[in-house]
């Protein structure tokens, strides 16, 4: 990956990490994870966040081509999360001269990771704040917990540029084609609990005339603005981003998963709505969250286990719970060969939810789907959807 130009004096020197099977060693990626690191060329330079330390050296090398000779005059720390701040010390180290630009939370932070002296050099910054680096000015806006305290976005005035930390960031690496999914993957994985605070955020975006939006992670977005920033509204406001069925199984031998592919099939001769069914026990945890946010309805389809529920469904609705899961319609489905436990549970965990509304019947198939448990599966795929058509 060369240095790619932003605009005549901006330099993208990110960097992707090909090899990388797990973002946060949680997080499964196919297609790897950029990180993306900025210089400003004016009066005095201006690095935009270190980088993640797989890439360390990558990110040396574009940094030393961009600067040309010259040295920068300023870091500044949007974010202290290692994946773009590992290098801190690595670049104070070489320029001693540079100044460290952040808020007071950032510092604090910093301290944690770090045992560098930086009380010579470094520049705390509040809300609105502008440093001036001769005919660009950046402005500092807080965005505390979009996606750990001390976040903040940097809004360029000349050129009229976003710096927007993990906002609008995605999976995969930078230029792959493809932002909605990966973005969203992203988004309900890393700040899907932290609803209020990205809202907080789009409002004060929405004061700024905004033409192009550089965040840490995936592309720059220069056109269509109002497509990201509105999926960004529906995501934080924990509305469904569309009319759908989202039937999340976790099955032991199979039994409860052709019930769900069974109800799935009822679903869809009911109504033309979109009908997903996840394998809660073989896919991607994280796609399977992404696609419970995503649609209007969900389905909980579960084996019995331990007089409990079968772990891969409780570990479902436990994620889904700790990022704020809410305003969906919900069917339960159990099944239990002696003494069915899991709808008791499942409902258990989703009345803790704001705004969820458990459609009746909850339906129980013991052991296998036989002829007699049909009639029940249409009775729910109809309560759950009968508002839909
Ligand atoms: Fe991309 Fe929260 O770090």
């Amino acid at each position: 990956m060369v240095n790619m130009k932003i605009s005549n004096d901006i330099i993208h020197i990110g960097a992707n990490d090909k090899k990388i099977k797990l973002f946060e060693s949680q997080y499964l990626l196919e297609k790897g994870m950029s990180y993306n690191s900025y210089i400003i060329k004016d009066e005095k330079n201006v690095i935009i966040d270190t980088i993640d330390e797989n890439v360390t050296q990558i990110w040396l090398d574009k940094l030393d081509k961009a600067l040309n000779g010259e040295k920068p005059d300023y870091l500044i720390v949007s974010h202290m999360e290692p994946d773009h701040a590992y290098n801190i010390e690595t670049i104070a180290k070489k320029y001693p001269d540079m100044k460290i630009v952040g808020n007071q939370t950032t510092f604090n932070i910093l301290s944690n990771f770090f045992t560098i002296d930086v009380s010579s050099r470094k520049v705390i910054v509040k809300e609105g704040e502008v440093l001036d680096i001769g005919k660009h000015k950046l402005q500092f806006f807080m965005a505390p917990m979009v996606h750990w305290p001390e976040v903040m976005v940097t809004y360029e005035q000349y050129e009229k540029i976003l710096f927007s930390a993990d906002a609008f960031g995605k999976f995969g690496e930078i230029d792959d084609g493809e932002w909605d999914c990966e973005a969203r993957r992203y988004y309900f994985g890393i700040v899907g609990k932290y609803g209020t605070q990205v809202q907080a955020l789009l409002k004060k975006a929405q004061s700024l005339d905004i033409k192009m939006i550089c965040p840490l992670h995936g592309p720059i977005l220069k056109e269509n603005l109002e497509h990201y920033i509105n999926k960004y509204k529906i995501w934080s406001s924990y509305e469904p981003e569309e009319k759908g069925v989202f039937i999340a199984c976790s099955s032991i031998y199979g039994n409860t998963l052709r019930v769900a592919n069974k109800i799935a099939e009822i679903i869809k001769e009911k109504c033309n709505m979109k009908v997903v069914v996840g394998d809660l026990t073989r896919e991607d945890w994280a796609e399977a969250i992404e696609d419970a946010f995503r649609y209007s309805h969900l389905i909980v389809a579960a084996s019995s286990y331990n007089a409990g529920l079968f772990p891969p469904m409780q570990q479902f609705l436990e994620r889904l719970q700790d990022r704020n899961y809410q305003k969906r319609k919900v069917g339960i489905i159990e099944n239990g060969s002696w003494a069915p436990s899991a709808a008791r549970c499942m409902k258990n965990m989703l009345e803790k939810m704001k705004e969820i509304e458990i459609v009746e019947p909850i339906v129980t198939i013991r052991s296998t789907m036989k002829e007699n448990d049909v009639p029940k599966l249409q009775e729910l795929a109809k309560k759950l959807v009968e508002d839909t058509n």
